[in-house]
């Protein structure tokens, strides 16, 4: 997104970056910096640090930094002109016409005004003729007349265009239809139809109320059973979660995380408002993020088959790296929320949630079920499985109740069980400390980045090229003895375009700094942040020279491909360093 440099300069000093964290975290300082819990991964002690005079953020515990605009973008979830006109709100400042982003917002509008269109379209038919087999579906589903309206079911003519006509008779267009992912393009003749026919459709509607998507239900056995919308500009299956709009208003004080959107709805039906499904796809860490925005605790209801319970095992460390407590309900005598509520009613479901236990009792009961208790050589083996997993919970509170509960299980007693454990625990710190060793070992790769998308090619160099770009958001002034270093020298094509935009602000007459930089990822830019806060040295001269040297040897070992380049090479290089050839 091109805003003008000199506006996001002026956004960054107009939104201090202590300030606008401080909304959210509670900072004490400490030395320059300002420290505080972090708000992206549950932590005890402080690690998430501000730097004022750096303008930035950092965690020392996930890694996530960046500038200002990073940090609203995180925390509230949107993109990053989204923050950007955020900040701007907050300060009082216009944003500045930019007629790319005009025109991308302008259609995301024309989007969620043409699916909430196509939703209403779908109510209508859902009580005209033409919908009366899908009501009666609805209906043998159980879901009641309130239940439909409160989601917005609808349903979708067994027709290839009725959709279609509807919505262009109200003046949207095809490219529109094609853009919302209501429609599909026929390879023949290269015509639009109905995307979604005969099937009950459900609207996904994101935090905000805006119609993004829809899932659509076959009212028999074909295949696909549920067809989604399309991934668009304005559905992205990975950030929303389905229902979140409704529980985000719930008084229960948890979130219950289901897997399709029928056990979501009928939860709702039967007083447990707080149920959301993903959409389709397995638990991603946006959702463990988004979920953790709106409560602590989650409850996971998974179905009892593999596959559920496999997806529980992916999701309990996902969402507690968001922070988030959680608690599993086991399904039984039903393969869901949906049938078992259907079957048992509300009360009896209310009894399961009550007895639905915190993960480690959950995993610990998992490791209980691999083994066959009554024969002894399972028994031993059950014992040493469960102490090492006992031997790695935090607390020596937890290691006591579910030592002593492992203990029973096994039938043997609590001071065998400890000792079991203490030699469990043992046996972790020894491979902790040889993983150590191994690093300290191989300084290289230990040096590489956090991130799994961002690696150093040459990390002698790229250590230099950070060192450079630090000391330069440091100290500006130093950008005058950089002018002949050219972000071309730069080992590692990621921080060269970072110094390349430096370079820019800097000749642009502009303090270089973080916030002015654009077209970085999140995580692109929280790896820049981590950089500038891990740089302490002081600021000097001779530090920026000798790091300007280490790039330069290293981009014309690069660069040198024959032998005559090698040979005068060499000799530069003894030239270099004041030695006569
Ligand atoms: P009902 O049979 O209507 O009760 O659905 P269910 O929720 O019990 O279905 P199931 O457990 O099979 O699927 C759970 C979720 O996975 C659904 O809500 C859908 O989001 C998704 N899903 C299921 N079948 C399909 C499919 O064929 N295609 C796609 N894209 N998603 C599916
Ligand atoms: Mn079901």
């Amino acid at each position: 997104m091109a805003f003008p440099p000199a506006f996001l300069d002026e956004l960054a000093a107009r939104n201090p970056i202590e300030e606008v964290v401080g909304q959210y975290v509670n900072l004490k300082r400490s030395g320059s910096n300002l420290f505080g819990l972090c708000p992206f991964h549950g932590e005890k002690t402080a690690s998430f640090s501000v730097a004022p005079d750096k303008g930035i953020y950092y965690c020392f515990g996930c890694h996530k930094g960046g500038s200002v605009i990073n940090f609203e973008m995180e925390i509230e979830g949107l993109s990053y002109p989204d923050a950007v006109r955020a900040l701007a709100q907050r300060a009082g400042m216009e944003v500045p016409e930019d007629e790319q982003y005009q025109s991308r917002y302008r259609q995301q509008e024309r989007l969620w005004a043409l699916s909430k269109e196509a939703a209403r379209f779908f109510v209508s038919q859902l009580y005209a003729p033409a919908g009366a087999e899908g009501l009666a579906y609805a209906q043998k589903r159980g879901l009641t007349k309130g239940t439909l309206t409160r989601f917005g079911i609808g349903f979708a003519p067994n027709s290839w265009n009725s959709l279609c006509d509807a919505m262009l008779a109200k003046g949207y267009t095809e490219e529109e239809l094609k853009d919302a992912g209501l429609v599909s393009v026929s390879q023949k003749n290269g015509r639009i139809y109905d995307r979604f026919r005969n099937r009950l459709m459900f609207p996904i509607i994101d935090v905000r109320g805006n119609v993004i998507g829809f899932g659509g239900r076959v009212m028999d056995d074909s295949t696909p059973k549920y067809l989604n919308s399309p991934e668009t500009i304005i559905f992205n299956k990975r950030k929303n979660l389905f229902a979140l709009n409704i529980s985000k208003k719930s008084k229960l004080g948890y979130l219950i995380l289901v897997e399709g959107y029928m056990d979501a709805i009928a939860l709702h039906q039967y007083g447990f408002d707080c149920a959301v499904a993903s959409l389709g796809t397995s638990l991603t860490e946006e959702h463990a993020v988004l979920l953790s925005r709106y409560t602590e605790q989650v409850v996971l209801i998974y179905d009892g088959d593999d596959a559920g319970q496999n997806a529980t095992k992916r999701a309990i460390p996902m969402l507690e790296k968001a922070g988030l407590q959680v608690k599993v309900l086991q399904m039984r005598d039903a393969k869901d929320p949906d049938e078992y509520l259907r079957k048992f009613g509300a009360d009896k479901f209310r009894l399961l949630l009550e007895e639905s236990s915190n993960r480690m009792e959950y995993q610990l009961r998992a490791i209980q079920k691999k083994y066959d208790l009554t024969v002894d050589e399972e028994r031993i083996r059950f014992v040493s499985e469960a102490a090492d997993f006992i031997s790695s919970l935090p607390g020596a509170v937890q290691r006591e109740i579910y030592g002593t509960r492992a203990a029973e299980a096994a039938g043997i007693s609590g001071d065998a069980m400890k000792l079991e454990v203490s030699k469990a625990f043992k046996r972790r710190m020894a491979r902790e400390k040889r993983k150590q060793e191994h690093i300290d070992l191989a300084p290289a790769a230990a040096r590489q980045p956090k991130s799994r998308t961002i690696h150093y090619e040459n990390v002698k160099s790229a250590m230099a090229e950070e060192n450079v770009i630090a000391l330069c958001l440091r100290d500006p002034g130093l950008m005058e003895q950089t002018r002949d270093l050219k972000p071309e020298s730069f080992s590692s094509p990621l921080l060269g375009r970072v110094y390349g935009q430096l370079q820019r602000q800097y000749e642009s007459g502009k303090d270089p700094s973080l916030a002015g930089l654009t077209d970085f990822t999140g995580e692109e830019m929280a790896h820049i942040a981590g950089i500038l806060q891990r740089s302490t040295e002081p600021v000097s001269e001779q530090a920026l020279k000798d790091s300007i040297r280490v790039i330069r040897q290293a981009s014309q070992f690069k660069n040198a491909g024959s032998d005559e380049d090698l040979l005068s090479l060499q000799k530069k290089l003894r030239e270099s360093k004041g030695i006569k050839a």
